[in-house]
């Protein structure tokens, strides 16, 4: 396990070991019987290529009619609870009594990305939001808060932890490839990534 800062995002690296990253993926499992992946478009109506769930009291939403936190999966049922594991990790990591309502659950198969954006549909951005990664490497691109300043990448690998506070809180990151097939978490491939965000 080692820590460090780019830009302002603090990067356990190897913060979860193998048998941990098995464990909550078992966790997920669960999630996902409940609350199967959907494959969100924008408001335009582009399909995303990333694949998404979500639990918790909202769900992070992807649609025609725009990008919002919803209390309810699009079939109409409320998102599972978030899994204590995964809340343990935001206590460890951020010391906060104030728990995450959303854990969105992004799935990258082959060929998905994710563009530079910024999370700004929360309620507040006094809150930290805590990025968990899971199977294939994926490369991760962190700017600044002004769109096309300059960026740094790095791969995040299995079991690595990004916490995006403070001046982190509001910057530009995406994720521009993962290599498909890298890790053997999950048999058949792809990244799972983890987002925890307080969101009233
Ligand atoms: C996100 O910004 O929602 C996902 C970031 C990642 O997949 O690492
Ligand atoms: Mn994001």
């Amino acid at each position: 396990m080692a820590h460090l800062t780019v830009a302002g995002f603090e990067i356990h690296t190897s913060y979860l070991a193998p048998d941990a990253q098995h464990a909550l993926l078992d966790a997920l499992r669960q999630v996902v019987r409940a609350a199967p992946f959907v494959d969100p478009v924008t408001p335009s109506g582009k399909k995303m290529s990333v694949r998404m769930t979500a639990a918790g009291q909202y769900g992070w939403i992807a649609d025609r009619q725009g990008y919002r936190y919803a209390p309810q999966h699009p079939q109409g049922t409320p998102w599972p609870d978030i899994p204590e594991s995964v809340l343990e990790i935001w206590r460890d990591l951020t010391g906060l009594a104030r728990m995450p309502e959303c854990c969105l659950i992004n799935y990258y198969g082959k060929g998905a990305r994710m563009g530079l954006h910024q999370d700004k549909d929360e309620a507040s951005y006094d809150w930290p939001v805590v990025s968990i990664s899971l199977g294939d490497d994926g490369l991760f691109r962190m700017g600044g808060t002004q769109r096309g300043g300059k960026t740094q990448s790095i791969w995040l690998n299995s079991g690595d932890v990004v916490v995006m506070g403070g001046a982190a809180r509001l910057a530009y990151h995406g994720v521009d490839r993962i290599r498909f097939g890298s890790s053997t978490l999950m048999p058949k491939g792809g990244r799972i990534n983890l987002t925890l965000r307080v969101t009233t």
